[in-house]
């Protein structure tokens, strides 16, 4: 749920990004789709560390989605592969420097060994406070409102107690203020079921960049984009309180 108001500081507290266009990164370079996923990684690692830099309280990256299984075989398990090395890689780095790391998104269908994997980043990290990185995995934002209404109905919550608050409260980012700033790279335009419950009143930010190439420049391009706009939660645009509507 938001606890975000009209006086948005200029620096969004909490940015989401869809991290797309490994594979035409890699395809332009003739190499292999996974070698742009690789190069994903480290460009994952600067943004979190810039994001941290810039005063950002929590990124959320969008890594798997429910729907990434239909994938070619070989590029799930280079995926998952990936993953696991990137955990044991860059773990102690990020942990050194404040991140701390959560998984959201669906479990049972990983491996053992990267459930262990995200349980030993998020138990390592767990009293850091510079900045909150949530890694999306096998996540769907459909998902995860269903989820999050299964936990409901199990908890025995009656119908009239069910309202926002309370279904937030089961939702995967329960412990993060809504994504102020939604960015997409790789030039498609759509959000493709990610945080669809949290984005409501995000700010969407697609650039033409391909993932591996986000930078500082990039992000600092979607930050001033941001300062720009004029936040109104379905309230009135600033300076014009006696127009009705906008959302
Ligand atoms: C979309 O590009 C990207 C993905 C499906 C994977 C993103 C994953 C990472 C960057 C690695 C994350 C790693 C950790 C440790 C969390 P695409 O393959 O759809 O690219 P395309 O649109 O050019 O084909």
């Amino acid at each position: 749920m938001s606890d975000s108001n009209d006086a948005s500081p200029p620096i969004p507290r909490h940015v989401a990004i869809v991290m797309d266009g490994n594979g035409r990164w890699a395809k332009k370079r003739f190499m292999p789709r996974f070698f742009g996923h690789k190069q994903g990684v480290d460009a994952l690692v600067r943004t979190v560390l810039s994001c941290a830099d810039r005063g950002i309280e929590y990124l959320t990256v969008f890594a798997f989605s429910s729907e990434n299984w239909k994938r070619p075989t070989e590029e799930v398990s280079g995926l998952m592969g990936l993953v696991l090395v990137a955990v044991s890689k860059y773990l102690s780095k990020l942990a050194a420097d404040g991140v701390r790391i959560r998984i959201i998104g669906d479990r049972r269908q990983v491996s053992d060994k990267l459930r262990e994997a995200w349980l030993q980043a998020e138990e390592s990290t767990r009293h850091n406070t510079r900045i909150t990185l949530s890694v999306a995995f096998n996540y769907g934002g459909r998902w995860d409102i269903l989820q999050a209404c299964r936990q409901a109905m199990d908890d025995g919550l009656a119908s009239d107690a069910l309202d926002e608050a309370a279904l937030n409260r089961y939702m995967a980012l329960s412990y993060a203020p809504d994504p102020d700033l939604f960015i997409r790279t790789g030039g498609e335009v759509r959000i493709s079921n990610f945080l669809l419950w949290q984005a409501a009143y995000s700010e969407l930010y697609f650039s033409d960049c391909l993932w591996p190439e986000f930078g500082d420049a990039e992000l600092d391009a979607a930050l001033a984009e941001y300062a720009r706009r004029d936040r109104r939660f379905g309230g009135v645009p600033s300076g014009a309180a006696s127009l009705a509507g906008g959302a």
